[in-house]
């Protein structure tokens, strides 16, 4: 999608659509609209879209009506929404150009960016396996308007949501197509497109470090585990922080020994997501280069049940000289990330955010709208939730009490890598602060927020790419 500004009245603007906000309670009368609100066809409610054919005093052919809302209520959350709303409306309709006008009282900077994101945002589709030639997109979209910071804000925002849908075209790979070798294929060429330092750990190379708690994981697969590493070093760094983001990579989770059910399996392909989430932040922060070092961590396996799986009760040494008890085998990813914590302290990093999809209990907790937070610190918690908040990315804390590490307890090893029908995702969040051990520490839990199981108007089924906008976020917004 190429993205552009035109400095002049939206009007002015030549497109096949027009998007134009409208908002509750305002009764637009442009583009002859004043009837339409008089009877009561449109009253500008959030994602009320009423298309217009040969609009009067408009260069495009059509205009969009796009509801907006309450005006008091319009943040750039709901102006992601709404662009993407409706490029998902007008591409479904084989429109290829479409201008976007910004509602004057709202053209801040925000509220730019938010408009270029749910436009590009949007327009992704899950479908690049389809071989028909019946697939719709958008090829132009213009921003109508004329603010100061105007093209920093469209540039920040195009490289936030392209960022955003690599991460998800990650996601949305089969297994069979995105091995944990092809994940560091993918990281190596996107490191150098942009300009990252890349290197990635084989088998060997973590045998030497120790990593018995990840490289247990990979024993039942064919596929090699991998820990991928990207750096980004700021020109001039400030302040002594050092950001590690730490992602699980688990390519495909059949359970492993512990097998899942059949029905539904296939979606375990997105078990990687908290990986290419952090793929996807790295590839936002080499570009718009703030000025604290970020480096990111994915360690990439497959989970299978092949003939030299680690079996339930097997115990194996992580890293950090803790032993764990497995006890169930599709506890797999605490495993994984268990040696990607400690190697990413051991690397220098002063900070830590780690995202995974990781537990079940997660989504039973608080559904598939709020990512689940835990934090070892609560200035990081907050950094990490004002982050979250300012980019529309919903997150909720939830404890990280020691009490609860009773629940872990082996009577053969220092930790079980499971902790009962109970309290999962605080279990699962307790195992690894075993790893991040005194660094401050986020946790997020995305099992239930990385994978939309019906798509919505502004955004199509299946990978949503969550959390990179937040992390990069994070990092722009770093103070020491
Ligand atoms: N990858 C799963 C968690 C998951 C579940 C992600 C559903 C997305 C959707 C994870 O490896 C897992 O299997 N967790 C188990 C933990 C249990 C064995 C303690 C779970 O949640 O059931
Ligand atoms: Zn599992
Ligand atoms: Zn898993």
């Amino acid at each position: 999608m190429k993205i552009t500004v035109e400095r002049k009245p939206a009007g002015q603007v030549e497109s096949e659509a027009l998007i134009v906000p409208v908002f509750e309670g305002r009764r637009d009368a442009r583009f002859g609209a004043a009837d339409l609100f008089a009877s009561g066809e449109i009253a500008g409610k959030p994602l009320e879209l009423t298309l217009l054919h040969h609009p009067p005093g408009v260069r495009a052919t059509r205009v969009l009506l796009a509801g907006a809302g309450k005006p008091e209520k319009f943040d750039p959350a709901e102006m992601r929404r709404l662009s993407g709303a409706a490029v998902r409306y007008l591409k479904a309709k084989s429109i290829k150009t479409v201008a976007f006008a910004l509602d004057p009282e709202f053209a801040g900077d925000a509220f730019a960016s938010a408009a270029i994101e749910g436009a590009i945002l949007g327009d992704f589709e899950p479908d690049r396996y389809k071989t028909g030639d019946d697939k719709k997109s958008i090829d132009a979209f213009t921003l109508a308007a004329d603010t100061p910071g105007l093209d920093a804000a469209v540039q920040r925002g195009r490289i936030l949501a392209e960022a955003q849908n690599f991460a998800r075209d990650l996601v949305n790979q089969p297994a069979n197509r995105l091995t944990p070798l092809d994940m560091a294929d993918a990281a190596r060429k996107m490191a150098a497109e942009f300009g990252l330092e890349c290197e990635i750990l084989d088998r060997d190379a973590m045998e030497k470090l120790g990593m018995g708690s990840l490289l247990g994981v990979a024993l039942g697969s064919a596929q090699p585990p991998v820990l991928i590493v990207l750096r980004y070093r700021p020109a001039n760094p400030q302040g002594s922080a050092h950001l590690g983001l730490v992602g699980k990579g688990v390519t495909f989770d059949t359970g492993g020994i512990s097998i899942k059910p059949a029905d539904g399996m296939e979606k375990m392909k997105y078990d990687m997501a908290g990986g290419a989430a952090m793929l996807g932040a790295l590839r936002a922060i080499a570009q718009l280069r703030p000025a604290i070092p970020v480096t990111a961590f994915v360690p990439s396996v497959e989970n299978m049940p092949g003939s030299r799986a680690q079996r339930p009760g097997d115990i194996v040494t992580a890293m950090n000289g803790k032993t764990i008890e497995v006890i169930n085998t599709d506890a797999e990813g605490r495993l994984i990330l268990a040696d990607a914590l400690t190697y990413a302290r051991r690397q220098g990093c002063t900070h830590l955010v780690d995202a995974a999809t990781l537990t079940g209990a997660v989504a039973v907790a608080l559904g598939h709208l709020n990512v689940g937070l835990f934090a070892s610190d609560d200035g990081m918690r907050d950094r990490v939730l004002a982050s979250s908040r300012a980019e529309g990315e919903r997150m909720w804390p939830l404890p990280l009490e020691d009490d609860y590490k009773e629940y872990l307890k082996s009577a053969f090893a220092d930790i079980a890598n499971v902790g009962g029908r109970w309290g999962g995702a605080v279990t699962a969040a307790l195992f690894l602060k075993e790893f991040a051990e005194d660094t401050p520490w986020v946790h997020l839990d995305i099992a239930g927020t990385a994978w939309l199981d019906e798509s919505k108007p502004y955004l199509a089924k299946g990978p949503t790419g969550l959390p990179v906008r937040t992390l990069v976020r994070l990092a722009m917004d770093w103070k020491d």
